[in-house]
Formats: structure tokens, sequence, C-alpha cells
């Protein structure tokens, strides 16, 4: 290490040498480089808003006059905008707008009037003066769809057909409302997005699924009917990375109308970061940049996007407000009216803290898809890049929609119900090879898969051969409606019902309709008829009723008579009242209890017996050499007052106090009630030869002398796992206090077994 003066010091501060080791420090940050394009919201080279039309034509926007429009300019000049509100938009100050926005006053299709005559420096403008909350409130109100929902990746390394299945059948069990996949070797797609269809449908109908993979191939995927949405259509900020793409503003509006022709809904993908990792910035802003795009995905009549940074978020996120330009784009993507699925999905740190803190940005406020990918597999099998959220953060995911009462798409399941559609989802792809001549599936690896974690979990299996029957299945004639009599003939009628129902609704095309998902009773969801009507508190979307029930009932929450049964019991043994106590004149020590010790409750919150706990004390101040009285307490339940009476009691003036839960103190008369000797608050972390000590210490205490105190190990974990076992135990403890009674001489008829 060099210090200050340049001087080579090799003494390394701990605090700092810990802190160079956590996560958070294996990740990335860079200071930002406006001309590389590494700025989020304000490069000094982004246009100032403005807008020119004469003859219903822009002649200049954002300084640009028409005649140097890019192709991205000139498709967005001539489709993207609404020149109607166009010149009330660009006269209204960027702050009003944005106020507008966190408004709860002012209802979203008021401000998106005024949105959808911006051009793309007006939106950053307007986002410039937004922060995080802000964003937060504006989000909440201008999501399109008034019930948020959650997408999943489900996709393994080894390609394994009866493993996809499974996985999406527990996914669309989980709540996903769409689920993809995508392949580690190209020409598998068309039977992972088989068995990821047949898998969502056995899970629950109306799942939506896609294969994300090479356009015309995803393309040939929707006609054949393999996948309902489509949503990897990306589009860029800048000329020159769409030209890398091979693509145009105009062919990705054409290959949209092909999707929508044939009943697919999509979503279009862009996010921060593409552009510069392209090295095709233009020395702009990835905001600015993501204006373009957002405008170019509307123009080109697009129901929605997938936004957020997306596979690029890593880059955003090694700069300043990075994240916070994250929820700025996907704010954005909802003001212009799309559907958005809002990132989430690539693994976007190291750090749980970190990666949680972003989620909350989107999260909260909810989004038409919280993740555009959720990996309901483990991250090692994730084939997208990694998963920010995987299979292995469920109970994380399902406790933090319980703990803020956030409908965050997802539900708890229990283990015989995931083990149950895992493996009827496996059987049913199982039956589909089997019908269409494909490389079989055994019932060893159905069952490998019904109750697997991971491809580490399956039994190996070829993939050349799948990878064959793969392109077959693409060239050949078998349909949808092949793969759903198969289903029929093997039994699966509700699967086979569900794929049917599925081709049905592409007719139908409803679920065209912006931000569409299915319910769990296969009807169409959509800003048409579920608009997010958000307007402050008591409007909007609210978790209640069933489905709040059912995110509170995750199978970790157990009834509160649960906590404490086994702690509770008949007497102990030997233990007698004999009368009121009576204030003793030896050197002594006398121990108190509390009202239920050792009559209604037997055990320490430990699970210490009671009978073992006193034993332990006796034996610590007969091995001084000193005499001890019981008595017990009833007239209160608190550690300190129980100390009190024992060391007023008590002959030598030292007593010990003990309640139920195993909580001690060592008292001295005369000493003020909240004072004391020694004070063991943290009963769990206290054995039968602590018990002991503390007996020890009481007679040397009360002998005159000083002992070193009892030396208790300190658990910082232990309130967090005891703290409602505690609550409880006491809540029993004080049910049996009665104020009027004074405290009781006690036998305990016990033989200590030493000499
Ligand atoms: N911009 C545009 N497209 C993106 N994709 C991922 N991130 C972005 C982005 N920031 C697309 C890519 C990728 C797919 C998963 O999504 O095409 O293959
Ligand atoms: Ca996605």
């Amino acid at each position: 290490m060099v210090d200050d003066a340049g001087s080579v010091n090799e003494r390394r501060s701990q605090r700092f040498v810990r802190l160079a080791e956590r996560d958070i420090n294996k990740e990335t940050y860079v200071t930002p480089w406006a001309e590389a394009g590494l700025t989020v919201t304000d490069s000094p080279y982004d246009p100032m808003p403005s807008l020119r039309i004469e003859d219903g034509r822009v002649v200049e926007m954002d300084g640009k006059q028409a005649s140097d429009f890019d192709t991205l300019d000139a498709f967005i000049a001539a489709h993207a905008m609404d020149l109607s509100a166009a010149a009330e938009a660009m006269a209204t100050p960027s702050l009003s707008i944005a106020r507008m926005l966190v408004d709860i006053n002012v209802p979203a299709a008021q401000v998106r009037r005024l949105i959808d005559g911006c051009t793309p420096a007006k939106l950053v403008e307007i986002l410039r003066q937004m922060n995080v909350l802000e964003m937060m409130m504006g989000l909440a109100k201008m999501r399109v769809r008034r019930t948020p929902a959650n997408q999943a990746h489900v996709t393994n390394f080894a390609e394994n057909p009866a493993l996809l299945a499974a996985d999406a059948a527990e996914a669309a069990l989980r709540g996903f409302s769409e689920i993809e996949t995508t392949v580690r070797v190209a020409p598998i797609a068309p039977l992972n997005a088989l068995a990821i269809l047949i898998g969502a449908q056995t899970g629950r109908g109306g799942v939506l699924t896609q294969c994300a993979v090479e356009e015309s191939l995803g393309l040939r995927l929707a006609m054949k009917g393999l996948t309902t949405y489509a949503e990897t259509l990306s589009v860029y900020g800048t000329e020159r990375a769409f030209v890398d793409g091979d693509d145009t503003p105009w062919s990705k509006a054409f290959l949209n109308a092909a999707y929508a022709s044939r009943g697919v809904k999509v979503r279009f993908t862009s996010g921060t970061g593409s552009e510069a990792l392209m090295g095709h910035a233009e020395q702009r802003s990835m905001l600015y940049l993501e204006a373009r795009c957002l405008l170019v995905t509307r123009g080109a009549g697009s129901q929605g996007v997938q936004n957020g940074s997306i596979s690029c978020i890593a880059l955003p996120e090694a700069l300043p407000a990075g994240v916070a330009t994250v929820l700025a784009e996907n704010l954005l993507a909802s003001m212009l009216g799309l559907e958005v699925a809002s990132g989430n999905d690539a693994l976007a740190s190291h750090s749980a803290i970190r990666k949680t803190s972003k989620l909350m940005l989107q999260f909260i406020p909810g989004t038409d898809f919280i993740f555009s990918g959720y990996s309901a597999v483990p991250k090692r099998d994730n084939l997208f890049g990694g998963g920010n959220f995987d299979a292995e953060d469920f109970d994380d995911y399902n406790v933090i929609q319980r703990d803020m009462q956030i409908d965050g798409g997802l539900r708890p399941i229990n283990e015989a119900e995931a083990v149950a559609i895992r493996r009827r989802g496996a059987q049913a792809i199982q039956a589909v090879y089997a019908a269409c001549g494909m490389p079989a599936i055994s019932d060893q690896e159905v069952e490998a898969a019904a109750y697997a974690h991971s491809s580490d979990d399956m039994p190996a299996r070829a993939l050349v051969s799948d990878l064959q029957a793969a392109q077959a299945f693409l060239k050949g004639d078998s349909t949808l409606f092949t793969v759903i009599k198969a289903l029929h003939e093997a039994g699966f009628d509700e699967v086979a019902g569900n794929l049917l129902e599925m081709a049905r609704q592409r007719v139908a095309g409803d679920y065209l309709q912006p931000s569409a998902i299915f319910d769990r009773q296969f009807q169409v969801q959509s800003a048409i008829n579920d608009a997010n009507d958000y307007e402050g508190p008591g409007s909007g979307y609210r978790l209640s009723g069933e489905r709040w029930q059912e995110v509170q009932a995750i199978p970790q929450a157990k009834a509160p008579h649960d906590f404490i049964q086994d702690r509770q019991g008949t007497a102990i043994k030997g233990l007698v009242e004999l009368g009121q106590a009576r204030v003793g004149t030896q050197t002594e020590v006398v121990i108190a209890v509390s009202p239920a010790f050792g009559s209604t409750l037997v055990k320490t919150i430990e699970g210490l017996d009671h009978h073992d706990v006193l034993a332990a004390l006796l034996t610590g101040i007969a091995k001084e050499g000193l005499v001890a009285r019981l008595v017990k307490v009833y007239h209160t339940a608190d550690c300190g007052a129980i100390g009190h009476v024992a060391a007023t009691l008590s002959g030598s003036g030292i007593g010990i106090g003990i309640q139920s839960r195993g909580t001690t103190i060592i008292q001295k008369k005369g000493l003020p009630r909240l004072s004391n000797l020694e004070l063991f608050p943290q009963s769990p972390s206290l054995t039968l030869a602590h018990y002991e000590q503390i007996g020890r210490n009481a007679a040397i205490y009360a002998k005159g002398k000083n002992p070193d105190p009892v030396a208790v190990k300190v658990d910082n974990t232990a309130r967090l796992r005891l703290i409602v076992k505690t609550a409880l135990l006491h809540r029993h403890e004080t049910e049996h206090v009665d104020p009027n009674q004074p405290p009781v001489e006690m036998l305990f008829d016990w033989e200590p077994d030493f000499a």
C-alpha cells in the first residue's frame, strides 16, 4: 500500500482488508467518459429538446434538421410521436411534466397525452428532474397493467427435455405468467420450446412461453405453434448499432407484424449500455439512446418492451447513478404506454445486498413483469446470463412479498406439490416424445426430473440424437395438433386441453392487447380490461383477499401454539410447595423461580429441563459449601423483580432469580432493582455448566468474595431465532401471575450425585 507521501507502507488496516474481500468489491466501477458513451443521463453531447412541424411533418427534431436525420430520427419523426399533442407537450416545462408524473391527482392518461408529443431529448429532460423515489411513484401510476406479474427463465446446461418440462411446470405453479427458454446449442431450439410449452401448460393453463433464438428461427418456432410470445426483437439507439445488428427500425416493424399476424404476442428488447458495448454510442448518454429505442419500439407497433439494460446491466451498474437510470428507462417505457418487462434478469451483482436493493426499484412500484426473466433454475443452469435471482432465492422472494404485502407475481408452494407437478410435466413430455418417435425419455429420467434441483441431478442423455430429432421435428409435418393428439391419447387430457385452448386463443388474438397475460381462469388480463388506475392511497392494485392469504401462507409459517407446545408439560418431579416464604438468617443463597417454572412450563427456551437447571444451580452452590433455599414467585414474571425477591429473602442477601425460559439474574439485597451483580439475558446461550457456575458465583458472593463473572458466549442470532418463542413463553408465564399471592417456600426433592 502506498501512502499519501508516496512511501510504501506494508501495514494494512484490518478493516480495509476485510472490506476488500466483500462481494461488493468483486464488482467493476468506472468513472464516466461521455465520449465513449459511458455516462448514464447527461452527456454534454446530448441534444437539447426541440421540435418544428411544417405542413404536418417534422422538419426539425432535437436540434437536427430533417435533411440530417439518420434512420432512427426519420422513423421516430414519421411513426412514433403524436404530432397533434406535440406543440403543447414541447411548450410545457419538463419540470411540470415530471411533477405531473408524481402527482397522484393527475391521472395517467392526462400525462400520457403530453408524453406522446415529446421528442427523445424532451423525454430525457423530464426524467432528469426526478429522483429514485419520484420515479417509483411515477412507475406505480404509469405501469400499463394494473396487476403486476412475473416472467421466468427455464433452461438447463444439459438441454434435458424432462428437466425443462419439470422446471417449467414448477415455475407455472409458482405463479409465473410467462416462461421462456433459450439454447446452449442452437439446433435444439424446437425441442426446448416444446418442452417448456408442455411443462408450462401442465403447471397452469394460460402461461405464455417463448424460446429466445435468432430472429428467423424464432419466427419459425412461433409459426409452428411452439411459442406464444416473442421478446428478443432487439432495438438499438444509434444507426450504426442497428446496422451491425443487420436491422433497421422498418425491418423490426415488419417482424413485429409477422408475429402479430399469427397471433403471437411481441415485446421488443432494448436497454442502456448496448450501444456503448457495441462501440457505437455516438457520445450520447445511455438514457438518451434508450429514449430513441423506446420511440422506435412504439413506432414499430410493438405493444411492449423488455428493458432495464437486460444483458448489459453490469455496464450502467459500473457508473454512478446507473441503477437509478435503469429505473428511469423502465419508467419511460411505461410513460409511453408500453408493457414493460423490467429487467432484473441477467446477474447484476455479486452482492446479495446490492442485487436486492436494485430489485426494490421495480418490485415496490410494480411493473408489468418485475423480472423479464427470474431464473426458475439454479444460476449455473441458466443459459441467459446467470439470473439475478434464481431458484435458490424462491423462499427469499416469497418472504419479501409477505414482508411488504407486495404482489411480486409468485406464490409459495410446498415440496409435495412441487414434486407432483414436476413429475406430471416430465411424464407429459415423455409421452409426446414417444408418440412422435423422438429419442425415448426413460422413466428414470422422469423420476430424476421430478426430484432434481439442477442438471447435475439428471442421468446423462445423448444430445446428438435429440439435435437430430429437433431438426426433423422442425422440418417435418408434425404441428401443435400432433402434440395435442399425443397428449390426449396418452391420458394427459388436461394438458392437451390447455394446449388446445392456447391454440384457440391464438386465433382469437385477445392476448395481443397491450400488456396481456392470462389469469388463472384462462381469461385475458390486459391494459383494456385491467388498466392500471393508480391514483394514490386507496386506488390501484392492492394485494388483498385470497391472493394476500396465498402470499402469507409460506410453508415455513407455524401456528403460535406450535412454538411452545414442547416446552409445556406436567409439573417436574420432586417440586413441592410448602407455605409462605420467610426471610432467612443463615449464609445461604435463595433461588426464586417464576410463576410457571417447573409447573406448567418444564423446559427453558433452548430445551433444558427445568429439573436439570435447578439441579445444576444447587450443585454449584453446594460445591461452594453453602445451602440453598428455593422459593416460587407468583406476583410477577419479571426477571429483575424475581431476583429482587430472592435477594430480599436471602439470609446472605444474595439471590438468584430465574424465569421459565431460562433468563437468570444474580442479585444482591440493597442494589437498585435495575442494577445487579450478574445478568444472563441470553438464555439460549446458557448450558447446564453455565447454570452450575452461576450457582457457584452466587455462593461466592454470599461468602463476601468477588468471583470472575460467568463468561457466556454472545449469540447475535439468538433473538432472531427465538423471539417468537420468547414472546409466547413469556405470555404463558404472565398468565400464571397472581398479584395477590406472596412468594411460596418450595421443597425440591433432589439428591446431588457428588460427594
Ligand atoms: N439492448 C438490446 N437488446 C438486448 N438484449 C439483451 N440486452 C439488450 C439490450 N440492452 C437482447 C439480445 C439478447 C436477448 C436475450 O435480448 O438480443 O440476445
Ligand atoms: Ca426475458
